[in-house]
């Protein structure tokens, strides 16, 4: 390039700016939520706010976000959504690193939340996560507040990234598992969020149900290829790029895509995924795809 020219931004481009937009969008709103909590004990406070804040990549709010302004809502109506799956992803983050689950005592660049508080407290600080996001999930002026709330409760519980949890678990230092029993554990456990991150901006702007449906399948496409490139990562990032431990998957046999498909076939793999993201983005069609459309490169080429 010369003589001052700029090429037209990429759609890869469009979604790292606006995630590094929803990041500092985002910050401020998170740290004055945990500012509101001021009767509750001190430490917890500090414990729920050290999990949550100063770090992530906040993909999730930033799905939020998009969808809600792809559907025509703005940032009032994604802001308590927004913050609800942040809050949900920490507490779910916190519980994953504790010794009965990964055991894993860094994260995002520092002590895990455990390793840093004690269990106990961190256990309660995810259990008080959890409340938390059920009450911003509820402030969405033009939002169904029941169908919003309908939507957290089905991603996070038994059904969603609790259930997937289990079966990660149960799956665990077994023999290899098949890949039908990874992509389900993997569609429930980290899937879940991101496809009902995409659906709760859309039903924040009060969308149509078939829209909330056909971008929470663009978000589950999405959570598919982020969750084959985390296991991807675990194999080929080190400490300092990931913020966590690399190398567990294989430590502890985990029922990863990489274990069923090699390293190839999860690149491979997430590969196919970001593509179906994009063909149902592009299907979506409106102001906000080309931007919808960058985020499945973006999930596949990410280095964190
Ligand atoms: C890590 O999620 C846990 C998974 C569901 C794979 P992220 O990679 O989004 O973690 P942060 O928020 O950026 O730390
Ligand atoms: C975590 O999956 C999924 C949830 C936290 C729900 P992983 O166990 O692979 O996440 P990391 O690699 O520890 O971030
Ligand atoms: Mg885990
Ligand atoms: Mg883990
Ligand atoms: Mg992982």
């Amino acid at each position: 390039m010369s003589g001052g020219e700029t090429s037209a931004p990429t759609q890869r481009d469009l979604a790292a700016q606006w995630l590094a937009d929803a990041r500092a969008w985002l910050e401020p709103e998170l740290a004055a939520a945990f500012a509101e909590l001021d009767h509750a004990p001190p430490r917890l406070v500090e414990a729920m706010a050290y999990a949550t804040l100063d770090g992530g990549k906040r993909l999730r709010p930033a799905l939020v976000r998009l969808a809600c302004h792809w559907n025509g809502g703005n940032d009032e109506d994604a802001r308590g959504p927004a913050i609800a799956v942040e809050c949900i992803h920490a507490y779910s983050l916190v519980h994953d690193d504790l010794p009965c689950m990964d055991d894993d005592a860094w994260r995002r660049g520092r002590p895990s939340c455990h390793a840093a508080f004690g269990e106990a407290l961190a256990l309660l600080a995810a259990d008080a996560l959890q409340s938390l996001a059920f009450e911003y999930v509820a402030r969405a002026p033009r939002g169904n507040v029941s169908s919003l709330v309908r939507t957290l409760a089905s991603a996070v519980g038994a059904r969603g990234m609790v259930g997937g949890q289990v079966l990660d678990m149960a799956l665990t230092g077994a023999a290899a598992s098949g890949l039908g029993e990874v992509t389900r554990m993997q569609a429930m456990k980290t899937g879940a969020l991101i496809a009902a991150s995409a659906r709760l901006g859309a039903e924040a702007a009060g969308a149509p149900a078939r829209r909330c449906d056909q971008v929470e399948a663009w978000g589950a496409a999405l959570g598919r290829c982020f969750q084959a490139i985390d296991d991807v990562l675990d194999v080929t990032a080190d400490r300092a790029s990931l913020g966590k431990t690399p190398g567990k998957d294989a430590a502890q046999r985990k029922p990863t895509l990489v274990a069923a498909l090699g390293l190839e076939g999860a690149r491979a793999y997430a590969a196919e995924q970001a593509e179906a993201a994009q063909t149902l983005a592009r299907d979506l069609g409106g102001p906000f795809a080309a931007t919808a459309l960058g985020f499945g490169a973006l999930l596949l080429d990410r280095r964190s």
